[in-house]
């Protein structure tokens, strides 16, 4: 085998289990997250905040600081909106806002 062959497949090999065992909502799917999310999130935050609505997760003053505090906004949200979701669904959204935008490893 080739030196430099080994050290390579060990680099990709261990990048996803050390992603995966830093995500706090590794069991959620997230391209599911981002379908329930672009259908049913995404309109009213892009009319108050302009864009593609994904500034309210970015701005400076966010309220989302922590893993536990998506999930709760999420839920909240769920609530207020009356959406119904499954525990699984809230779970996938969470696993697609953490991974695109909120970035928290545990
Ligand atoms: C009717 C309008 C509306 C809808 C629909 C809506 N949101 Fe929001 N969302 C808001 C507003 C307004 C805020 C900012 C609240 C604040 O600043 O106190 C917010 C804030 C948030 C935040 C926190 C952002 C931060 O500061 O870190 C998250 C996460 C969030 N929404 C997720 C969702 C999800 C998931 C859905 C879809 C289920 C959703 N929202 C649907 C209006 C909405």
């Amino acid at each position: 085998m080739k030196k430099w062959l080994l050290p390579l497949s060990l680099l990709i090999l261990n990048q996803p289990a050390v992603a995966e065992s830093l995500n706090p909502f590794k069991h959620g799917d997230a391209n599911a997250g981002k379908a329930l999310v672009n259908q049913h999130c995404i309109q009213c935050h892009a009319s108050r905040l302009g864009g593609d609505g994904s500034a309210i997760y970015t701005r400076a003053t966010r309220i989302v600081t922590s893993s536990t505090k998506l999930s709760s906004q999420i839920r909240n949200c769920n609530t207020m909106l009356d959406l119904k979701w499954f525990e699984d669904e809230e779970l996938n959204v969470a696993k697609y806002l953490n991974e695109t935008y909120y970035k928290f490893s545990e």
